[in-house]
């Protein structure tokens, strides 16, 4: 029988979780599910690299981290048939990501863009952590041996780096892992990309050239999934739009962001392409097609949101699945562990 190829991927518990969040990774992490075995982590540890300021402290941190497995459990991930675990319960990330920092060149780390953009002109005052990151994220993907890693477009370059760091610790330890038995000299695979499909990226309802987030200081530019259906529908009306009528093509979106978000965000949560649903809604007013998407996010977004606040009123339970999710991802941490500091050549008891 052939092996089932792994899937990691992982989601900073770092504030409300919305549309972009779930039409951008959640929705994908819940298709991979039939073909692949997945570890779908809420990533802690990367949570703090940032100020505390920035990531709340620790009440916000322990809400947060129940609040992305709540939504991951409320959109159809399965805990059981799948290892759902937050990162800091798996003393093997943190682990890996020492031998990986002593692969990992500071060249390639200064090159990281998003380190660039977080770390702002202060650059001198941004945590060590926040500069080792990427180096955390490819222990994440590696303590797995996982093969196929569901990102955005955002971390890509993190993907690229975790490569680089299978491929120099293979290549700096290349004796030492055939003499562990792997003739081919290959410990660590290439994690490769699950690039998701096209209508993901979601952008802000009040500006379609930036993408949906978090931190925008407008909370009518986002959908968060515990939104409910009227304040869903309150902010998908006052969603800004221009005057034209919609196009009859996907061609005459081009140049109307807020036009093409919308018709993409109808598009990604009816599974259909944009093509389809202009087919139905080109040349109609935007106030029609405002009130179907009404419909259609109410419809499938207030499901989430129903559960997601069943299991935050049963935060015990959450803990739960974290737990068991944490020792089944422990078995195989310790596992690839083990054997990378054999290859290291880190003397243990036997
Ligand atoms: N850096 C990712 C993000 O912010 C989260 C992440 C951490 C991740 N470790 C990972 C994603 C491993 C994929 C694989 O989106």
């Amino acid at each position: 029988m052939a092996m089932v190829e792994r899937v990691f991927s992982g989601v900073q518990p770092t504030g409300n979780l919305h549309l972009g969040n779930y039409l951008g990774a959640i929705v994908n992490f819940v298709k991979l599910q039939e073909n692949y075995s997945c570890l779908y982590c809420v990533v802690d540890l990367h949570a703090i690299t940032q100020g505390v300021d920035v990531w709340g402290g620790p009440a916000e941190l322990a809400r947060n981290t129940r609040e992305v497995t709540a939504a991951f459990i409320a959109s159809g991930i399965d805990p059981k048939k799948h290892i759902v675990f937050n990162q800091s319960q798996v003393p093997g990330h943190a682990e890996l990501t020492w031998i990986f920092n002593c692969v990992a060149r500071v060249g390639w780390l200064s090159r990281m863009t998003q380190f660039k953009e977080k770390a702002g002109k202060d650059r001198e005052n941004a945590s060590v952590g926040l500069y080792d990151y990427p180096v955390l994220m490819a222990a994440d993907i590696l303590l797995y041996r996982a093969t196929h890693v569901p990102v955005g477009e955002d971390q890509k370059q993190h993907l690229e780096l975790s490569r680089d760091i299978a491929q120099k610790f293979n290549n700096d330890f290349g004796d030492s892992i055939r003499g562990h038995g792997f003739g081919d000299g290959l410990f660590f695979p290439q994690p490769e990309p699950l690039i998701t499909g096209p209508a993901t990226r979601v952008m802000s309802l009040r500006d379609g050239t930036k993408k949906m987030s978090k931190s925008d200081s407008s909370d009518n530019s986002r959908i968060n999934l515990t939104d409910d259906a009227d304040t869903i529908a309150q902010k998908i009306r006052k969603a800004k739009t221009d005057p034209e009528p919609l196009p009859t093509e996907e061609k005459g979106l081009e140049t109307r962001p807020e036009a093409d978000n919308l018709v993409g965000i109808y598009a990604a949560l009816s599974g259909r392409p944009k093509s389809d649903v202009l087919r139905d809604f080109g040349g109609g007013q935007f106030s029609s097609f405002k009130n179907a998407l009404v419909e259609l996010c109410v419809a499938k977004l207030s499901p989430i949101a129903a559960e997601m606040k069943r299991l935050a009123a049963d935060p015990g339970h959450v803990d739960q699945i974290l737990i068991d999710g944490a020792e089944r991802a422990n078995v195989i941490a310790e596992q690839t562990l083990k054997t990378a500091k054999d290859i290291v050549g880190f003397v243990r008891k036997r």
